[in-house]
């Protein structure tokens, strides 16, 4: 089960790293998958299960990135993009292969549910859903990129627009409206 807590209003240190899980409120399965959320567990070098999930649910691996200061061109630049609220008129997935990394999402109330992507966490952010991006402490993460179909990338920083774009519609009236 992916590590997730609801992060506090005063958010501060005990959010970023998760050595005192007694002070965290916890976020269950069910708290993400009402966000329309999937996530899969394929223990890292497992090739064949990998691929079944791959072909089960029609994703394409992309590309393999690595987001760390000394590996990543333009780190600050893109870091603060990740990390910028956002959302993509496709789904997000993402495998994490090496070290770890924070997915925070927006539940119905507004609310910031952070994940810790660890190796071997496939993610499947909803198309609309709110979100950002960090690595940990560590500052090391390795992400298989997938796709599904000839999906185009694009990323919208949150602002009234993407309010009235049709995946943030489409996603509100399935996982927002409907709760
Ligand atoms: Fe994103």
């Amino acid at each position: 089960m992916v590590k997730a807590w609801f992060l506090s209003k005063d958010f501060g240190k005990k959010d970023e790293v998760n050595f005192c899980e007694e002070e965290l409120e916890i976020a269950s399965l069910d708290d993400l998958t009402k966000l329309g959320i999937h996530y899969y567990q394929v223990p890292v070098g497992d090739r064949k299960s990998l691929q079944k999930l791959l072909n089960t649910n029609g994703y394409e691996i992309r590309d393999v990135v690595t987001i760390s200061r000394d590996k990543l061109p333009n780190y600050d630049e893109m870091t603060q993009r990740y990390y910028s609220e956002h959302l993509h008129p496709n789904e997000e997935i993402r495998y994490i292969i090496d070290g770890c990394g924070y997915f925070d999402v927006r539940n119905k109330d507004e609310r910031w549910i952070r994940m810790l992507g660890e190796p071997g966490d496939l993610l499947v952010l909803p198309a609309g859903i709110y979100h950002r991006f960090r690595v940990t402490v560590d500052d090391w993460i390795q992400l298989m990129r997938l796709f599904r179909g000839g999906t185009v990338w694009s990323a919208h920083d949150r602002n009234e627009a993407t309010e009235q774009m049709e995946p943030r519609r489409e996603y509100v009236q399935k996982y927002i409206a409907a709760h």
